[in-house]
């Protein structure tokens, strides 16, 4: 009697009736998770080694393995590799591909491997390299902040808060808040992957094996830090998924907070910045127009990585103890957001670093909107005047100014001390959006000096 398998399913043995043609289409994964392919086969060649190690399987065949899916590997990236949607998924369309090539010795390979803990390693390791990629964009365009923050360290423009004039700082302090906020992401990667960087390999199916298998050679081949702990966990864990994809949000938010700011920067009302042509689009019905539309769909394309999050999440609210095929679904969306970030980081960094900002007219409007009102207040302050009398009397004063149409510094003293008894010319010193920034000098805050070292530390760090 034959053991022929009624279809030729890897898993088919069991089975009297074939699979739905409806089913195979329903339920493939090889349309997008082909891009697991490189990570796949790294992991197929050290657990043939380790195999061999063990004696499950001889050297000769542990190496005819690695060479067999060397090959498979080229015929993949070269595009002579054949996908279809009866082999379900890229781990059997590489197994099918080795035992095609040699046999009996290629049907060992899945020994005391599942493909529970197989797609699990192969993600992680997948995870990783992204993780690295966009660790290393984020530093490009951190470098492009700080190029152009040294390009501009002396110009002083308008901050906003609600969108209202607040204070004077150097553009430089301005750009370089952005530094901040991708280091964060980059210190949240880091961490983030460390809990990527833990083997589930050999939690086999879900309860491990009882074939004498050495887990810590495949560890140590693959180059992952530790090994999954739990056999039921290391199979079906995808926190390191969802946190990814939560760490390429945060990222992405900050982009879409850059790129709105700007925006409104370069708007013909603004005028603080030149936008490098090759940067923006035109339109084909208005012929004046330069758009921002890089921006814009940096902003745009934010929103996908956070519905992405949501999307694992829910995914994997309902999960019981170890693998269920809903896991399938969380590749598309870690994928989607890994791209998406890598394209938005590959505009965002020369466009930062192809802007200028136009001085004159910066200059020309620097000392309008009392910008230096809280530096008056503080040169009150700092000669004793209690702190909520300096903020009324320089509120006085304002109102005073603005129903002139002049600012504070044009009034005249006969005028200030007529507001406040205790006046002195000495605090005209505070006035003016330049003199605001020059007397600065707390820790962090946009003094000169300040600056000047926070530009030399992003530089020795960023190298
Ligand atoms: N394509 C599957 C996935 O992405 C691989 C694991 C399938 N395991 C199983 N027992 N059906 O999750």
């Amino acid at each position: 009697m034959s053991h022929a398998p009624k279809q030729e399913k890897a898993w088919g043995g069991v089975f009297n009736e074939p699979t739905d043609k409806r089913v195979e289409a329903f339920s493939e994964s090889v349309s997008f998770d082909r891009r697991l392919a490189d990570d796949d086969i790294d992991g197929s060649t050290a657990h043939a080694r380790m195999l061999a190690a063990c004696g499950l399987m001889t050297a000769a065949e542990a190496e005819a393995v690695a060479a067999a899916l060397a090959e498979i590997r080229s015929d993949i990236a070269a595009d002579r590799f054949e996908f279809s949607a009866t082999k379900e998924d890229i781990h059997l369309h590489i197994e099918s591909a080795l035992t095609a090539k040699l046999g009996d010795t290629g049907r060992k390979l899945h020994t005391a491997r599942s493909r529970n803990d197989q797609v699990a390693t192969d993600l992680r390791l997948f995870c990783r390299r992204a993780i690295d990629r966009i660790d290393t964009g984020l530093a490009e365009l951190q470098r492009a902040f700080v190029g152009l923050a040294d390009r501009e360290r002396d110009l002083v423009i308008p901050a906003y808060t609600h969108l209202r004039r607040a204070q004077p700082v150097l553009a430089a302090h301005q750009l370089l808040s952005w530094c901040e906020k991708f280091q964060r992401d980059r210190d949240r990667l880091a961490d983030c992957r460390k809990r990527t960087n833990i083997l589930p390999l050999g939690s086999g199916a879900l309860a491990g094996t009882s074939l004498p298998i050495d887990r810590e050679h495949v560890r140590q081949a693959l180059g992952f830090d530790g090994l999954a702990a739990n056999s039921l966990d290391g199979a079906s864990d995808r926190d390191f998924v969802c946190e990814l994809a939560f760490v390429i949000s945060l990222s992405a938010v900050h982009l879409s907070q850059w790129a709105e700011e700007w925006i409104i920067w370069s708007t013909h009302e603004f005028g603080f910045l030149k936008l490098p042509e090759g940067f923006c689009t035109g339109s084909s019905i208005m012929p004046q127009k330069i758009n921002p539309d890089v921006l814009e769909l940096v902003r745009g394309k934010s929103a996908r990585t956070i519905g992405n999050v949501q999307a694992l999440l829910v995914l994997m609210k309902g999960l019981p103890t170890a693998y269920n095929r809903d896991l399938q679904e969380d590749k598309e969306q870690i994928f989607d957001s890994i791209d998406t970030l890598e394209a938005m980081l590959g505009v965002a960094a020369p466009l930062v670093a192809g802007t200028s900002f136009d001085r004159e007219r910066i200059a020309a409007s620097i000392d309008r909107g009392h910008l230096d009102a809280t530096s008056l207040m503080e040169a009150m302050i700092a000669d004793g005047v209690p702190q909520r009398t300096a903020h009324e009397t320089v509120g006085r004063l304002v109102r005073l100014a603005m129903t002139r149409g002049m600012q504070l510094a044009e009034l005249a003293e006969d005028e200030c001390r007529r507001e406040f008894a205790g006046w002195k010319p000495a605090f005209r010193n505070a006035l003016g959006a330049r003199h605001a920034v020059d007397r600065m000098q707390s820790e962090g805050s946009t003094a000169p000096a300040r600056v000047a070292s926070q530009l030399t530390a992003w530089k020795a760090r960023l190298g």
